[in-house]
């Protein structure tokens, strides 16, 4: 059984923790010191069962982009369903809405979301590749169902490359492309490529020239060894899991040159970034390349659970019926949650607003770097999503100080505290409040987390 993480002024929440801990594996759930207990949200904020009030600095995990319940996405999203008042007002046992059901059959809201999506791709800059949706329940299978089309494609080309410390998710292939090569149990088919971690190691770096020729020869020497056997290259926009590294365009530039010369899918998974963490509605749009596939999830729903491959067609016809089908890809919960999502974008306040806060948020966040403890702060010019690393002082580890500062965070000032996720790689703190929050908020949120960071230098 758990042993549970409690917290002083949270007794329900604690009893809650206690039945969870009995109720549940401790697997469900990757670690973090405050395992918050969250009753309520709304907006930038979530309530704890106690009644505290948190500012969410996670958006869930880069899910609600638009924030906790907003009302007109949920409203759109109740009418795309047919869930609106007149038809809960009938009497009857059963009510007519739209079915949720995808398999095997299709609804006219699945198909239209599949449209808007497309249309959406397809009119930035890097999007015209995109022809054709092929939906998925979670982030992993969007991955597994591309890598799966790009190696249908041709049987004898089985090599896929990926760039090390990504992540792609834990199941199959997407568990296989993931972090490095470290394991001998590893799907052979798996080449790891160089991501440039140093080069990009803090906002500090970022005007620095980039050189990528020594990252082009790496995959020259792969081609030398493996030639045609190179089928697919799937890569992160920015290295979100491993640690919130964002490279230089000219990375992601140059892997994409060499694909093209070679046939070899280039695979964008921004099943993080999309709909607006980098301050645009896609990151191939702010890194400048047009992938042949991309990878939506996590915001594309703002909380419904769902994900796509997007690609081309003559890619996904090398799948036949069912191989890409299942239970609960392209149900129409999801699509709704889409479209709604979709029309919360199309005026273009909510990305205004995210470029807007961003500089601000940024600058709160390399303040944070006068505590020794506060190594550097890496992040998205103009989005919302940066990492803080951690580093080794005094007696303690950067993974201790890190953890701290998440439970420092948690507890706030008694009524009020940040909601922060548990740290990437160990010792990456991961900052990414939905993209929604005001000037004031944002500016509340940091004084906590300063204050958080002063508590622990004072012990
Ligand atoms: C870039 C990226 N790809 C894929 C995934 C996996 O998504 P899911 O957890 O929905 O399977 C994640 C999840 O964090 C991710 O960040």
């Amino acid at each position: 059984m758990n042993v549970p993480i409690l917290h002083p002024e949270e007794p329900q929440g604690n009893r809650l923790r206690d039945n969870l801990g009995r109720l549940e594996p401790k697997t469900q759930r990757t670690y973090t010191p405050s395992l918050a207990v969250l009753a309520r949200s709304s907006g930038v904020f979530h309530w704890t069962p106690d009644g505290r009030r948190l500012y969410d600095f996670t958006s869930g995990v880069l899910v609600a982009n638009l924030g906790h319940n907003p009302t007109t996405w949920f409203k759109r999203f109740q009418d795309y369903l047919g869930w609106s008042g007149a038809a809960l007002q009938d009497q009857g046992p059963f009510f007519e809405a739209v079915p949720l059901t995808s398999y095997n059959a299709a609804t006219p809201i699945e198909i239209e979301a599949s449209r808007r999506l497309i249309e959406c791709l397809q009119n930035r800059p890097g999007g015209k590749r995109l022809e054709q949706v092929l939906w998925a329940a979670s982030g992993s299978e969007a991955v597994q169902k591309a890598l799966w089309a790009a190696l249908a494609r041709d049987r004898s080309r089985d090599i896929i490359l990926a760039t090390r410390y990504g992540f792609h998710g834990k199941k199959g292939l997407a568990g296989a492309t993931t972090g490095c090569e470290t394991d001998p149990e590893r799907d052979p088919r798996v080449r790891f490529i160089s991501f440039p971690r140093e080069e990009c190691c803090d906002v500090s770096r970022r005007q620095e020239p980039f050189n990528p020729l020594p990252y082009r020869l790496e995959l020259e020497a792969l081609r030398e060894q493996l030639g045609r056997r190179l089928n697919v290259l799937i890569t992160e926009p920015y290295l979100g899991g491993g640690g919130s590294y964002h490279p230089h365009p000219a990375y992601l530039q140059m892997l994409q040159d060499f694909c093209r010369e070679h046939d070899i899918v280039f695979v964008l998974d921004e099943v993080q970034s999309n709909f607006g963490r980098t301050g645009r509605m896609f990151a191939f749009e702010s890194y400048g390349i047009e992938p042949d596939v991309v990878l939506l999830g996590k915001g594309l729903a703002n909380g419904v659970p769902g994900a796509a491959a997007i690609g081309p067609a003559r890619l996904f016809d090398s799948l036949d019926f069912g191989e890409g089908s299942d239970t609960y890809s392209g149900n129409a919960l999801v699509c709704a949650a889409v479209l709604a999502t979709l029309d919360c974008f199309e005026d273009g306040s909510v990305l205004e607003n995210c470029r807007r806060v961003s500089p601000l948020i940024e600058a709160g966040l390399i303040e944070l770097k006068r505590f020794p403890f506060v190594k550097y702060v890496r992040g998205e010019p103009g989005g919302m999503v940066w990492g803080v690393e951690f580093g080794d002082f005094r007696d303690r580890t950067a993974s201790q100080w890190a953890n701290d500062f998440v439970l420092a965070c948690y507890r706030g000032n008694g009524s009020t505290g940040v909601h922060l996720l548990g740290p990437l790689a160990k010792k990456v703190v991961r900052i990414a409040p939905p993209l929604v929050i005001t000037v004031e908020q944002a500016n509340q949120a940091l004084r906590i987390m300063s204050r958080a960071a002063e508590s622990l230098m004072q012990r």
